[in-house]
């Protein structure tokens, strides 16, 4: 195992399931160039620099419609995080009423909205309640179903256990009913393949800012032909400004306001780069690192591992918890002592910590990425083992 000295305190970023840091080089070289080089506001103007960013948004819809295998890349309409597509596709869905399905491992981006809607008295919705492992059994989403069922909403993998969902299941659930079926792939999108056509998926949110290693700021929403809902923002969009009406085109009926150009210019390379290395390599990868830390964590006295141990039912999201230290002295341990950046508490997610038993504790989130290696893995490892043993909880 790699053993750092005190001194050594090269940061070990592990936070990546909430953004991801750093980015590939292309990434900042393409911020960069549109900072400097165009400047202009995409879609509104005539002259070469807006031209060129309207060019630099265009790729990035092409860049991102590529990754998802989706023909027609006016489909793919850009926001600024995956809480703002899941949002458009939640209250759009729900405007008239109506009952949704979600599971238990949903993030807040999901439970709140559909909560204030409840709240309000304007929807209903079941929760199915996932197994403590972080598994969802699809049979359980038909069961739930009622004859006003008008949305699904089920995570891709869950943030907090890292378990993948059975969504190409849920999706033939959602095709028999002709329900639509709403895929929080914010998770998944740049490290699990995803294809909502071939899979029905009609609606697919995920941020650009975690493993497509976009900037923050960058958020996308794929909405199937004929489940266009109405939009949450409505306002300039370039085209047809002698209307009162809000376009009914896509995307431009979704993407009010100046883009975040700057923004998806480094998208474009974040998925850029992903296409060029491929999500196999990139799940391969992910795979080594994760199988490390997960053997690596078995051996050390007193941790406490969450979610699928096999490679085949997760990402690179490993939760645990360390005898004698509530999840949050780890992670300021790990910060202050170590170097190495890591979450804890509840993740925007207490649904999921509910479901495994840590609504209470919490739990430490390891968030892998594809630029993270081996040493990053072994650094984390050993400064638990030294905590561990300080404890006196170690063997
Ligand atoms: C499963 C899941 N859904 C939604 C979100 C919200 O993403 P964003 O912060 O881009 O809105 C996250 C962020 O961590 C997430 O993990």
């Amino acid at each position: 195992m790699y053993m750092s000295t005190e001194a050594d305190l090269r940061e070990v970023y592990l936070d990546n399931a909430a953004t991801t840091y750093p980015k590939p080089e292309a990434v900042y070289e393409a911020l960069d160039r549109f900072a400097r080089e165009v400047g202009g506001n995409p879609g509104r103007s005539g002259h070469a620099r807006s031209l060129e960013a309207g060019r630099e948004v265009l790729r990035a819809r092409e860049a991102v419609a590529r990754l998802l295998g989706v023909g027609d890349p006016s489909r793919i309409l850009f926001t600024k995080n995956a809480t703002e597509a899941l949002n458009i596709a939640i209250q759009g869905a729900l405007r008239t009423g109506g009952h949704a399905v979600i599971t238990s491992l949903e993030h807040n981006s999901v439970w709140r909205p559909l909560e204030a809607m409840a709240r309000a008295g304007t929807i209903a919705y079941s929760m199915v309640e996932c197994g403590s492992d972080g598994s969802l059994d699809p049979s359980k989403v038909e069961a739930a179903m009622s004859g006003e069922t008008r949305l699904i909403a089920c995570a891709h993998a869950s943030n907090v256990t890292g378990s993948l969902l059975p969504v190409e299941e849920v999706a033939e659930i959602a095709r028999r009913h002709r329900v639509p079926l709403l895929v929080d792939a914010a998770q998944t999108a740049g490290r699990c393949e995803l294809r909502p056509e071939a899979w029905g998926i009609q609606y697919l949110a995920f941020s650009g800012h975690k493993e497509l290693f976009g900037p923050q700021g960058t958020g996308v929403l794929y909405i199937a032909p004929g489940w266009e809902v109405e939009p949450l923002c409505y306002g300039g969009t370039g085209s047809l400004s002698e209307s009162s009406s809000q376009p009914e085109f896509l995307p431009d009926r979704y993407e009010s306001g100046t883009l975040n150009a700057f923004g998806l210019a480094g998208l474009r390379a974040g998925v850029e780069f992903v296409l060029a290395t491929g999500v196999d390599r990139i799940r391969e990868h992910e795979e080594a690192l994760t199988l490390r830390l997960l053997e690596g964590l078995r051996r050390i006295g007193g941790v406490r591992i969450y979610g699928p141990q096999e490679w085949e039912r997760r990402v690179g999201i490993v939760s645990f918890n360390l005898a004698g230290f509530t999840s949050s002295e780890v992670a300021s341990r790990l910060d202050e002592a170590y170097g190495i950046r890591v979450r804890s508490g509840l993740h925007c997610s207490p649904l999921a910590h509910r479901t495994i038993g840590t609504l209470e504790t919490g739990v430490v989130r390891a968030g892998l990425s594809f630029m993270n290696t081996p040493e990053d893995v072994d650094r984390l490892l050993e400064a638990l083992e030294r905590m561990s043993l300080d404890c006196g909880v170690g063997s």
